[in-house]
Parts: structure tokens; sequence; C-alpha cells
């Protein structure tokens, strides 16, 4: 049996199982922000990152979930969605196959029916990460009904959450770095211990107090759908000219990120999320087909921000997801002075700003 088997599938133990096959679960998921961005995934494997990767939970920014589940003879998958209190029958082939691939550690799913009602606090599939808080917030709904039906699971609550997070890299691989707050790392990295490719788990390590508490504005550039999603993007980088360099980038930076964490330095972590960010949409910009996420105000927000820079040296850096919208970073103590700056310079760029920050 392997590892994830081991660990991870449901033991139906017929003296623990309790009546619970109708009911209600709820939970609240944030998004998050990476500031080592995972790109690509290794082949023939599923959901496996080709590095590790790191990110922030943001607050403001999440998906409430609530899933009504009963009891049903059929063992086929029967699930409605209800997105914002409308039926959203768009998302159910997406859903559908993380039940597939899920069941094989839940199998009492198979015994129960479903209804989904999610809304997000944000616009979805705009470049903030909205599969990542929706399939985190579901996967700790599905572990909620698991903890109803298996008495025993009440204890563990390190496993509660780890299989959480198991999951939800089942749905999607940021997905698995929501189910914590704070810095959050997915994917094995030979300097941070713990650190494994099925599930995330927080930063174990020395955080300097200017990085726990950390503004973060979203500034949304382009609220429509993303043309190539992310799925797509990581597949592009089987074959990619750059992947083994990109690789040895992205392992580098998190070294570098390791000390900066501890020591502080505000600046060095700013110019080193800029450069993950950039390499992230390098990356895309070389694949074959090519594609460019960014937006002529997505490059008319980087150039001001580092005109602002230049001239107010404050401590103020950007960061992108897979899309056109920009997160900016930046310490508490500078909250006003920068929000004000932003309101002023850039709002002419943006569809709409989101005022967040990092959990
Ligand atoms: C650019 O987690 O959305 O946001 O695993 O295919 O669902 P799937 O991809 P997804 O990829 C996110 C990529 C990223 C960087 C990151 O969040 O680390």
């Amino acid at each position: 049996m392997n590892f994830e088997k081991k660990n991870f599938f449901y033991r139906k133990k017929q003296s623990t199982i309790v009546d619970h096959t109708n009911g209600v679960v709820t939970s609240k998921s944030h998004s998050n922000i990476a500031l080592i961005k995972y790109w690509g995934k290794q082949n023939n494997k599923i959901q496996i990152p080709l590095n590790s990767s790191i990110s922030y939970s943001l607050g403001k920014v999440y998906t409430v979930t609530r899933l009504i589940y009963k009891e049903k003879k059929q063992r086929n998958f029967s699930i409605r969605i209800l997105f914002s209190g409308k039926e959203k029958t768009s998302f159910l082939p997406k859903i559908l196959e993380f039940f597939h691939r899920i069941s094989l550690y839940c199998s009492y799913l198979r015994d129960l029916n479903f209804i989904i009602e999610t809304y997000n606090t944000f616009p979805h599939s705009s470049g903030i990460a909205s599969s990542a808080s929706s399939m985190s917030a579901l996967a700790l709904c599905i572990m909620k009904i698991e903890k109803k039906l298996v008495s025993s699971l009440n204890l563990k609550e390190d496993f509660f959450f780890k299989k959480a997070s198991f999951l939800s890299r089942l749905g999607s691989g940021s997905a698995c770095r929501s189910i914590y707050p704070g810095l959050v790392v997915w994917g094995f990295h030979k300097s941070i211990k713990g650190s494994n490719n099925l599930y995330a788990i927080p930063y174990p390590y020395e955080v300097h107090s200017i990085f726990t508490k950390i503004e973060n504005t979203i500034l949304i550039i382009d609220d429509k759908p993303k043309k190539i999603l992310s799925s797509k993007g990581h597949q592009l980088m089987k074959n990619h000219p750059y992947a083994r360099d990109r690789l040895k980038c992205a392992n580098k930076n998190m070294n570098r990120l390791i000390s900066i964490l501890k020591i502080g330095d505000f600046q060095e972590f700013g110019e080193l999320i800029e450069h993950e960010a950039l390499s992230l949409h390098a990356m895309i910009m070389t694949s074959r087909p090519y594609f460019l996420w960014m937006k002529p105000n997505t490059l008319n927000v980087i150039h001001s921000v580092w005109d602002f820079r230049k001239h107010s040296n404050k401590n103020i850096y950007f960061t992108l997801d897979a899309g056109a919208n920009v997160h900016l970073l930046y310490p508490i103590q500078e909250k006003t002075f920068i929000l004000k700056w932003i309101y002023s310079d850039l709002f002419s760029y943006c569809k709409k700003i989101i005022e967040s920050f990092c959990l």
C-alpha cells in the first residue's frame, strides 16, 4: 500500500460508526498569495509540484461553503452546486472530478448525495485564487463529515488539518496551503523540516516581527475569467526549455527567503517576491503556446510602484498570480501613507481595489 493510501484513507470501523448520515456542515477558507510560486507538476503523478512553494493566507478574501448531505442508495455521485444562491452547473465537472479523486480516501462520499452552497467575497476566476479557497473550504467540510462519521477522529486535530490539506491538494494544488493561516509551505524542500509534496505545513521556522503584520492590497485590473487557467499553464512546463533553471531558481529563492524571514530584511524580501512573480510570468510567456497574462494596466501599476519606491523610500512591493491582477505587499506601519497613494495614483488603472492583509 502506498504512503498516501496508508495514511489518509478512511478506515470504516463498524464499532465507531455513529448515525450521522444526514446533516449540514459549514466551513470558511481564505485565499492565499504565493511568495515562491508553485509552477509545474511532476509527470504521471497526481498534483505533485515540481518545486516547493510558500504563501501567505489572506484576510477578507475567502470562500464560505455549506455542504448539505443525505444518505442515498445508489453508489454514483449526486451533487448540486449553488454559487451565491444560483445553480452553477458549469462548476460540476471540476467538483465531480475532485469527488472521484478523493473517494479513494473518503469512501463514505459514495453513500451520500450533496448540495454545495458556496459564495466568495471576491470575483472568481479573476486571478485571485478562487480555486484555492473554494477547494479548501470544501475539503474542510468533507473532513467535518468524516469527523462526525468516525468518532475516533475527534482526538486528532493534527490529522484533521493534514488530511484536509491533502484532499484540497487533489482539488487544486495551491488550495492545500489555504488550510492554515500565516506562512504556509507546500512541496518538499531540503531546508524545510516536515515539508512534503502531499500536503502543506505551517512554516516551521522563526519569522521576524516585520513579517507578521503585512498589508495586502489587491488591484483588480481585469475582473473577467482568465483565458488560460493555471491548470493549463502548469502543463506547459512539460518540455519547457527553461523548466530546469526555473526549478533551480525556485529552490534557491526558498533558501534565501528562509534567511530573509529570520533577519527581517523587507527590501530583500520585496525584491525576491517581485523576481518570483516576474519569473512565473516569464515561464508562461516563453512556453509553447506562449501567452501573456499581464494587461497594459498591470505594467502601468508595476512601473508606478517602482517610481514611487524610488522617490518615497517606502517598502512597497508587488507580486502577481496567474493573471493580470497585482498584489501589493507592505508593512502595516506604512499603511496610511501607502493606501493614500494607491487610491490617488493607481485607482485609475483598476476595476476594483480590495484591501486585504496577510493572516
Ligand atoms: C500561479 O493551484 O491554481 O497561483 O493545481 O492546477 O489547480 P492547479 O493549479 P493552481 O496553481 C496556482 C499557481 C499560482 C502560484 C501559486 O499559487 O503557488
